[in-house]
Order: structure tokens, then sequence, then C-alpha cells
């Protein structure tokens, strides 16, 4: 049973599949993590985003416990991500690490929730449950900023809204993998709903579905 949670950046699907997993008990893999673990390990060698040969080492040789760090949930990690994230190689080289967990989810679990951007169209065209997640941008900004501000980083609400504007459409425009929503996902806007509307909103798409396949 596999759910697939895809969206742009602060649109609450990582609390959205965290809740989802904890729900149905199961397995949970927040696949950003993979990408800012390439991009930051990039950048702790001293080395270029963008520089395919550099990214592509680094994805290729990521431990687990690299996936723990600190550093991962900070703005230079997002944005080192989704230069990462653009290229071709980094992108094969961590598909099989997806694949397996949601085939074989850790823990004898009966399911896995993946979130990304290309979870539904690439990592799990089959998935059984596919949600799009979505809201405005400045909506998105704003959570963001909170999120920063809550960690004690210093942030700037304008400062925000540039960096998703600019990773939104790095996201999106990329040849490989681009983030979209699958022709079978079902969209859910959370512009206007708090986290608990969210997941309510996700449990009446995701629980007939889940029912009917763990009967
Ligand atoms: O939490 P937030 O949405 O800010 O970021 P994230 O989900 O941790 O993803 C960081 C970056 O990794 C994104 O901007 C994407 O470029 C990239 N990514 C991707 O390309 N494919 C995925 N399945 C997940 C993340």
């Amino acid at each position: 049973m596999i759910i697939a949670i895809d969206g742009p950046a602060a649109s609450g699907k990582g609390t959205l599949a965290r809740r989802l997993a904890d729900h149905f008990d199961f397995a949970y893999l927040d696949t950003g993590k993979l990408y800012r673990a390439v991009g930051l390990g990039v950048l702790r060698l001293g080395g270029d985003p963008e520089d395919e040969d550099a990214a592509g080492d680094v994805a290729r040789n990521l431990q687990p416990s690299q996936l723990d760090d600190d550093e991962l949930k900070s703005d230079a990690a997002a944005s080192a991500a989704s230069k990462v994230a653009a290229i071709e190689t980094v992108r094969a080289a961590l598909l099989d690490f997806q694949k397996s967990l949601a085939a074989n989810p850790p823990g004898g679990k009966k399911g896995a929730i993946l979130d990304g951007r290309d979870i539904g169209t690439v990592v799990c065209p089959d998935a059984d449950v596919k949600l799009f997640v979505t809201a405005s941008v400045e909506v998105r900004a704003e959570r963001r900023h909170k999120e920063l501000l809550q960690r004690g980083e210093t942030s700037i609400y304008e400062r925000v809204l540039e960096d998703l504007k600019e990773r939104d459409a790095r996201d999106s425009a990329r040849a490989v993998a681009p983030l979209k929503p699958a022709e079978d996902a079902t969209m859910v806007d959370t512009s206007a709903m708090d986290a608990d509307q969210a997941f309510e909103a996700a449990l009446k798409i995701a629980s007939p579905v889940v029912a009917e396949k763990l009967r």
C-alpha cells in the first residue's frame, strides 16, 4: 500500500505525510531529505551543487547517517537541493533507494508514504493514493518564515518569498522529473486550511482506499 504525496516547497506535504503515516502506522520517507543531503554534501566538500560530477559522486555514496543532520533544514541546504535535483545522474542514484523502501517498508509496516516532487509521476507511478498538495506562494512563504523564526533563525518574509519563487521555478522547469501533478493525483489546496483541516481532507481521500486494500 503506497501513498504518494507531491507538491511545491512549504505546501505542508511533510506535516501531512507524517501524520498520515502515524495514523495508518505506515513507514514514512521524506525524499526531499535525500536531495538536501546531496546538496549539503557537495557544499561541505567546497563544491558547486550545479557540478554534475561532484553531485553525482555524493549521491552515489550517500550514507543513511547523513540523513540525520540538523543542517539539512537550512535554507542553504534547500537551495543546493533544488540545484542537485535537476541533475539526472543524481536522481538516478537516489531512485533505487526510494523504490525499494516503497516496495518493502521497513519494520514490517503494511504500507509506505513518500513525499516529494516526483513520487506519483516517477518513483511510484502505481501508488494506491496520490495527493498533490499546494497552497499559494504567499501562504507558503508565510509558513516557512514562521518555521524559520521558531527555529531561532533570522528570517525576512520578502526574502523567503523570493527564495520559494526561485525554487518553484527551478523545480517546475527542469527537464528531468519536473514538479507536476500526476494525471491521476487528487489536488489538495491548503491555502485556507490549517494542518488539522489538511489532515482531515487527506484522510477522506485515503481512508477508503487503505481500508479496501488492507481488508
Ligand atoms: O520542504 P521543502 O518543500 O522546502 O523542500 P524538500 O521537500 O525538502 O525538497 C528540497 C528540494 O529537493 C526541492 O526544492 C526539490 O528540488 C528537490 N526534490 C526533488 O527534486 N524531488 C523530490 N522527490 C524531493 C525533493
